[in-house]
């Protein structure tokens, strides 16, 4: 099942359309034989959806096609509306269609839309947008990779959160996926942290509570001490030309700050429920640096310069590749080239995404652009070239602007110069604000602890998942938590109202629907985006953006709103739950549904969904 609703609908006003040109104007048909503007396909291409919904659910502009029909729009679009018509006599006018000048626009009838909609969605336990598009292809994503030693940041929120819906999204539909974390454990900073360690480090703090606060502290020190003191510099250089060289003393001591790092970053990653299938840091590349750097070589494409190892790129807007420093140390960039060679090898991946600012685009193009002079130079052919599979996932910015502050004004961040903003530590008062509104409001809610925890994490992941990946984010607590405004917590609220109506309702007869109860506006648009809630899905894989989700979800959670609203003839409150048992039945067939998308939705968002709060 890998269609959303509205598009066999699509395809079938398509297939209409194209019979009915060929019955109508037959000498068009005989005397241009297959013209292409008369197909199927290349009618369903130039389909459009109507921005004013009152147009119905498609639209064909004549315009295009009058020159070849000789005949003036009001006459075309009356003789097309009228065959489609008859072409759709016995089996119930499933698309009403009519000509509006210029246009040929077509409705789903409403009970069409609601009886299949609401079939697909309660007749499987299958995810509504599961499909099989990917199946036999397999999609590598990195995402989070913090650095070792330093704190888990703010700033590494948007890329763990993104990754993460992104393999959940991407395994709906059905590729095979591997979700990557790629720590920051290895290059000349870990020189700094062994010297640092080596003068102010104390094992007391190592062991304590707030280890990773004691590595800061000592990093920064030391950056703030380099200045007078040049020498140091040359220190972390050596230091990290033995740990490169496997040096004993320096190994163990990069192992633990290694180790001590992956375990803090670990609690993150369980309060907010990301996951990997692999971790493999910056360091697994270590013996696998070589290989590469010999194949470029052998290309004849290495130069040194200045005692450097570079590759020079075509593109003149990127500096050359560095893939040696002239003391021998290897670095970022040599490290990303080995690893996509060596990820390939392992996974023979279709595509391979990493999630990560936008800061590092350069970087990004740099590594693809080495790959592809190589692989120009060794001929490889198509299946077997990496660079064409590489995309950078970029995204916009963190502002952080805390209320509670002084001054209120925004924190841009330099681990540098100390200057963090813990990501545990706006999980946490994330949760603590929940709670509070919680314990205010619902004092007699069941599993408390478990709702603030899922609605406070949950507000977090979607302040970030709530705009397109490369617009920046201003994160203000009013506007994350807001249980009424565009936020995840108004979503779980949704869904928990939804689930609410459903517990106090007799059950629901999915055999016998009356769908023609279904005929109102408000539920119409309801249906409408439920039909199209598979293609959101299918938008934010192309886009690689959860975005299109998170729309989808706040428009359909506010137009279930609007069905609460609706006011009957009699002015008052259209109640989901009337005595009327066919209008209730359908209408709790239409909460069921909404409710399995909005839970799903955010499912894939990686975002909780509670039953109640
Ligand atoms: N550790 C890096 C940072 O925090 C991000 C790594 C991105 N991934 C990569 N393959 N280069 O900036």
């Amino acid at each position: 099942m890998s269609t959303g609703i509205t598009d066999q609908y699509r395809r079938s006003f398509a297939e209409l359309l194209a019979e009915a040109f060929r019955q109508e104007y037959p000498e068009l048909h005989a005397s241009l034989g297959d013209v292409e503007l008369f197909s199927a396909e290349e009618l369903l291409d130039r389909l459009e959806r109507p921005k004013d919904p009152g147009m119905g659910h498609f639209a064909l502009p004549i315009f295009p096609w009058l020159r070849h029909l000789r005949a003036k729009p009001p006459e075309v679009t009356a003789r097309i509306a009228e065959r489609i018509r008859t072409l759709q006599a016995g089996n119930g006018q499933t698309l009403a269609v009519e000509g509006v000048s210029g246009f040929l626009n077509a409705r789903i009838a409403p009970e069409q839309l609601a009886a299949d909609t609401l079939d697909r969605i309660l007749g499987t336990d299958q995810p509504v947008a599961a499909s099989d598009e990917g199946a036999g292809q397999t999609i590598l994503i990195e995402y989070s990779s913090p650095n070792i030693a330093k704190p888990f940041g703010i700033g590494h929120l948007r890329t763990t959160v993104i990754g993460n819906s992104l393999r959940r999204i991407l395994r709906t539909l059905g590729y095979t996926v591997v979700g990557i974390n790629y720590p920051g454990d290895w290059g000349t900073q870990f020189g700094k942290m062994i010297v640092a360690f080596g003068i102010w480090g104390d094992e007391a703090k190592l062991d304590g509570p707030e280890p990773i606060k004691h590595l800061l502290d000592i990093y920064v020190r030391f950056h703030a001490e380099a200045e007078s003191d040049p020498s140091l510099d040359d220190r972390a250089r050596e230091a990290f030309r033995q740990l490169e060289d496997g040096d004993p003393g320096a190994t163990t001591l990069w192992q633990r700050f290694r180790d001590i790092s992956l375990r803090e970053f670990q609690r993150v990653y369980d309060m907010l429920g990301v996951e990997f299938d692999l971790v493999v840091g910056e360091s697994f590349l270590n013996d696998k640096m070589q290989v590469v750097i010999d194949r470029l070589h052998a290309a004849g494409l290495t130069k040194e310069s200045r005692g450097a190892l570079i590759v020079e790129l075509p593109d003149d807007r990127l500096p050359p590749a560095l893939l040696k420093k002239s003391d021998g140390a290897t670095l970022y960039l040599t490290r990303d080239i080995a690893g996509a060679v060596w990820r390939f090898a392992e996974y023979g991946y279709t595509q391979s995404l990493y999630v990560v600012g936008t800061a590092q685009s350069d970087h990004f193009k740099q590594c693809v652009q080495v790959l592809k002079l190589l692989e120009d130079a060794e001929g490889s052919s198509d299946d077997q070239r990496i660079g064409p599979r590489i995309r950078h996932i970029d995204f916009g910015w963190i502002k952080f602007i805390d209320e509670d502050s002084e001054s209120g004004s925004a924190k841009v961040m330099s681990t540098r110069k100390g200057q963090v903003i813990l990501l545990e530590e706006v999980l946490n008062t994330a949760v603590g604000k929940v709670r509070d509104v919680i314990e205010e409001k619902s004092p007699n809610l069941p599993n408390r602890e478990t709702v603030s925890a899922q609605v406070g994490i949950g507000a977090v992941i979607f302040s970030q998942l709530s705009v397109r990946r490369q617009t920046d984010v201003t994160f203000k607590w009013d506007e994350v938590l807001n249980f009424d405004g565009e936020t995840g917590p108004y979503l779980q609220y949704t869904h928990a109202r939804l689930a609410s109506v459903l517990r106090n309702a007799p059950t629901i007869d999915t055999v016998a629907i009356a769908w023609g109860e279904l005929n109102h506006a408000e539920e119409q648009r309801v249906l409408e985006l439920l039909a199209d809630y598979p293609e959101a899905v299918r938008s934010a894989a192309r886009n690689s953006d959860p975005y299109s989700i998170s729309l989808h979800l706040l428009k359909l959670a506010s137009a279930f709103n609007r069905v609460y609203q609706r006011k009957g003839e009699d002015g008052k409150i259209d109640k989901i739950i009337s005595d009327n048992d066919s209008r209730t039945n359908a209408r709790l067939a239409l909460v069921a549904a909404t409710k399995r998308v909005i839970g799903e939705g955010l499912n894939l968002l990686g975002i909780a969904a509670p039953e109640e709060m």
